[in-house]
Protein backbone atom coordinates (compact mmCIF):
# COMPACT_ATOMS: atom_id res chain seq x y z
CA UNK A 1 0.00 0.00 0.00
CA UNK A 2 1.26 3.39 -1.25
CA UNK A 3 1.72 6.52 1.67
CA UNK A 4 -1.18 8.47 -0.59
CA UNK A 5 -4.63 8.91 1.70
CA UNK A 6 -7.76 9.60 -0.01
CA UNK A 7 -10.30 12.80 0.64
CA UNK A 8 -11.88 11.58 3.51
CA UNK A 9 -8.66 10.43 5.29
CA UNK A 10 -7.21 13.90 4.44
CA UNK A 11 -9.89 15.82 5.80
CA UNK A 12 -10.76 13.49 9.32
CA UNK A 13 -6.69 13.60 10.20
CA UNK A 14 -6.64 17.47 9.03
CA UNK A 15 -3.80 16.93 6.73
CA UNK A 16 -6.14 18.44 3.75
CA UNK A 17 -5.51 22.07 3.09
CA UNK A 18 -8.61 24.52 2.23
CA UNK A 19 -9.82 24.79 -1.27
CA UNK A 20 -9.05 27.70 -3.21
CA UNK A 21 -12.30 28.81 -3.48
CA UNK A 22 -12.56 28.51 0.76
CA UNK A 23 -9.50 30.48 1.30
CA UNK A 24 -10.78 33.11 -1.02
CA UNK A 25 -14.08 33.14 1.01
CA UNK A 26 -12.27 33.35 4.63
CA UNK A 27 -10.03 36.08 3.32
CA UNK A 28 -13.06 38.35 2.06
CA UNK A 29 -15.01 37.35 5.24
CA UNK A 30 -12.54 39.45 6.78
CA UNK A 31 -13.04 42.85 4.69
CA UNK A 32 -16.60 42.99 6.01
CA UNK A 33 -16.20 43.74 9.51
CA UNK A 34 -14.26 47.03 11.08
CA UNK A 35 -11.80 44.47 12.08
CA UNK A 36 -10.80 41.51 10.64
CA UNK A 37 -10.62 39.60 13.82
CA UNK A 38 -14.62 40.22 13.81
CA UNK A 39 -14.90 37.51 11.08
CA UNK A 40 -13.45 34.60 13.45
CA UNK A 41 -16.36 32.79 14.44
CA UNK A 42 -17.99 32.74 10.36
CA UNK A 43 -14.32 31.70 9.93
CA UNK A 44 -14.73 28.69 11.98
CA UNK A 45 -18.06 27.99 11.00
CA UNK A 46 -16.98 28.09 7.49
CA UNK A 47 -14.06 25.48 7.77
CA UNK A 48 -15.70 23.42 10.47
CA UNK A 49 -18.61 22.89 7.87
CA UNK A 50 -15.73 21.99 5.35
CA UNK A 51 -13.61 19.28 7.29
CA UNK A 52 -16.15 18.45 9.84
CA UNK A 53 -14.04 19.81 12.86
CA UNK A 54 -11.19 22.11 13.35
CA UNK A 55 -7.93 21.26 13.20
CA UNK A 56 -4.09 23.05 15.02
CA UNK A 57 -3.75 24.10 11.23
CA UNK A 58 -6.95 25.60 10.73
CA UNK A 59 -6.65 27.63 14.01
CA UNK A 60 -3.16 28.46 12.62
CA UNK A 61 -4.83 30.01 9.41
CA UNK A 62 -7.43 31.89 10.97
CA UNK A 63 -4.72 33.85 12.87
CA UNK A 64 -2.92 34.63 9.82
CA UNK A 65 -5.85 35.81 8.65
CA UNK A 66 -7.28 37.91 11.08
CA UNK A 67 -3.87 39.08 12.57
CA UNK A 68 -4.51 37.06 16.09
CA UNK A 69 -2.17 34.52 17.62
CA UNK A 70 -3.43 30.78 17.17
CA UNK A 71 -3.79 30.76 21.54
CA UNK A 72 -6.43 33.32 21.08
CA UNK A 73 -7.82 31.58 18.31
CA UNK A 74 -7.82 28.31 20.31
CA UNK A 75 -9.22 29.89 22.86
CA UNK A 76 -12.42 31.32 21.35
CA UNK A 77 -12.71 27.32 19.91
CA UNK A 78 -12.59 25.73 23.26
CA UNK A 79 -14.70 28.17 24.56
CA UNK A 80 -17.91 27.23 22.29
CA UNK A 81 -19.04 24.38 22.34
CA UNK A 82 -20.21 23.87 18.96
CA UNK A 83 -16.91 23.70 18.03
CA UNK A 84 -15.33 20.21 17.34
CA UNK A 85 -11.37 20.20 17.57
CA UNK A 86 -11.42 16.33 17.09
CA UNK A 87 -13.03 14.16 14.18
CA UNK A 88 -16.27 12.64 14.57
CA UNK A 89 -19.19 12.05 12.65
CA UNK A 90 -19.36 13.84 9.45
CA UNK A 91 -22.18 15.02 10.11
CA UNK A 92 -23.85 15.53 13.73
CA UNK A 93 -27.51 16.26 13.84
CA UNK A 94 -28.77 17.50 16.56
CA UNK A 95 -32.11 17.68 17.75
CA UNK A 96 -34.17 20.88 19.58
CA UNK A 97 -36.08 19.24 22.49
CA UNK A 98 -36.67 22.19 24.41
CA UNK A 99 -40.29 23.21 25.69
CA UNK A 100 -41.97 25.08 22.33
CA UNK A 101 -39.85 22.54 19.87
CA UNK A 102 -41.19 19.68 22.44
CA UNK A 103 -44.56 20.75 21.89
CA UNK A 104 -44.47 20.88 18.25
CA UNK A 105 -42.99 17.31 17.77
CA UNK A 106 -39.24 17.12 18.41
CA UNK A 107 -39.81 13.67 20.30
CA UNK A 108 -40.91 12.34 16.56
CA UNK A 109 -38.38 13.77 14.56
CA UNK A 110 -35.62 12.21 17.08
CA UNK A 111 -37.35 8.98 17.18
CA UNK A 112 -37.70 9.12 13.18
CA UNK A 113 -33.84 9.96 13.16
CA UNK A 114 -33.03 7.32 15.58
CA UNK A 115 -34.73 5.09 13.57
CA UNK A 116 -33.38 5.61 10.07
CA UNK A 117 -29.57 6.07 11.51
CA UNK A 118 -29.72 2.78 13.28
CA UNK A 119 -28.52 4.73 16.51
CA UNK A 120 -29.90 6.25 19.44
CA UNK A 121 -29.48 9.68 21.02
CA UNK A 122 -26.19 10.03 21.90
CA UNK A 123 -24.51 7.75 19.70
CA UNK A 124 -23.66 7.56 16.06
CA UNK A 125 -24.39 5.40 13.00
CA UNK A 126 -22.55 2.27 12.20
CA UNK A 127 -20.55 3.93 9.48
CA UNK A 128 -19.68 6.80 11.58
CA UNK A 129 -20.80 9.32 9.38
CA UNK A 130 -24.17 10.45 11.62
CA UNK A 131 -24.22 11.39 15.31
CA UNK A 132 -27.43 12.35 17.01
CA UNK A 133 -27.57 14.30 20.08
CA UNK A 134 -30.59 15.93 21.61
CA UNK A 135 -29.49 19.66 22.22
CA UNK A 136 -31.22 22.53 24.06
CA UNK A 137 -33.07 25.39 22.59
CA UNK A 138 -31.47 26.75 19.48
CA UNK A 139 -32.92 29.67 19.34
CA UNK A 140 -34.99 29.71 16.52
CA UNK A 141 -38.20 28.71 19.15
CA UNK A 142 -41.05 29.95 16.57
CA UNK A 143 -40.04 27.37 13.67
CA UNK A 144 -39.73 24.05 15.40
CA UNK A 145 -38.78 21.18 15.42
CA UNK A 146 -35.69 22.53 14.61
CA UNK A 147 -32.77 20.64 14.16
CA UNK A 148 -28.87 21.44 14.03
CA UNK A 149 -26.05 19.88 11.53
CA UNK A 150 -23.00 21.98 11.04
CA UNK A 151 -24.00 25.35 12.33
CA UNK A 152 -26.76 25.13 9.54
CA UNK A 153 -30.58 24.74 11.10
CA UNK A 154 -33.31 23.09 9.51
CA UNK A 155 -36.29 24.28 10.86
CA UNK A 156 -40.68 23.30 10.89
CA UNK A 157 -38.85 19.70 10.78
CA UNK A 158 -40.90 16.68 10.57
CA UNK A 159 -40.29 12.93 10.60
CA UNK A 160 -40.43 12.38 6.74
CA UNK A 161 -38.49 16.00 6.33
CA UNK A 162 -36.04 14.70 8.75
CA UNK A 163 -35.61 11.43 6.87
CA UNK A 164 -35.32 13.64 3.45
CA UNK A 165 -32.84 15.55 5.06
CA UNK A 166 -30.40 12.05 6.17
CA UNK A 167 -30.86 10.45 2.49
CA UNK A 168 -29.60 13.78 1.22
CA UNK A 169 -26.59 13.67 3.25
CA UNK A 170 -26.13 10.02 3.01
CA UNK A 171 -25.89 10.51 -0.61
CA UNK A 172 -22.90 12.95 -0.92
CA UNK A 173 -19.74 11.77 -1.68
CA UNK A 174 -17.66 14.49 -1.56
CA UNK A 175 -17.91 18.26 -0.62
CA UNK A 176 -19.97 18.30 2.74
CA UNK A 177 -21.12 21.79 2.00
CA UNK A 178 -22.75 20.91 -1.09
CA UNK A 179 -24.19 18.04 0.62
CA UNK A 180 -26.02 20.74 3.22
CA UNK A 181 -27.24 22.85 0.87
CA UNK A 182 -28.93 19.49 -0.95
CA UNK A 183 -30.41 18.52 1.91
CA UNK A 184 -31.81 21.86 2.38
CA UNK A 185 -33.19 21.82 -0.50
CA UNK A 186 -34.67 18.51 -0.40
CA UNK A 187 -36.76 19.80 2.24
CA UNK A 188 -37.88 23.05 1.11
S1 LIG B 1 -37.17 25.48 21.81
FE1 LIG B 1 -36.32 24.63 20.03
S2 LIG B 1 -35.25 26.28 19.15
FE2 LIG B 1 -35.97 27.06 21.02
Amino acid sequence: MGDTINEEEALSTGTATPPEPLLRELEKLTTRYPTKRGALLLMLNRIQEWRGWIAPDDMRLCGELTGISAAEVWSVVSFYTMYRTRPGARFPIGVCRNIACWVQGSERVTAALAEKLGCAPGSSSADGKFSLQEVECLGSCGSGPCLEIDSRYFENVDPAKARRIVDALAQADGDPVRALEDAARAVR
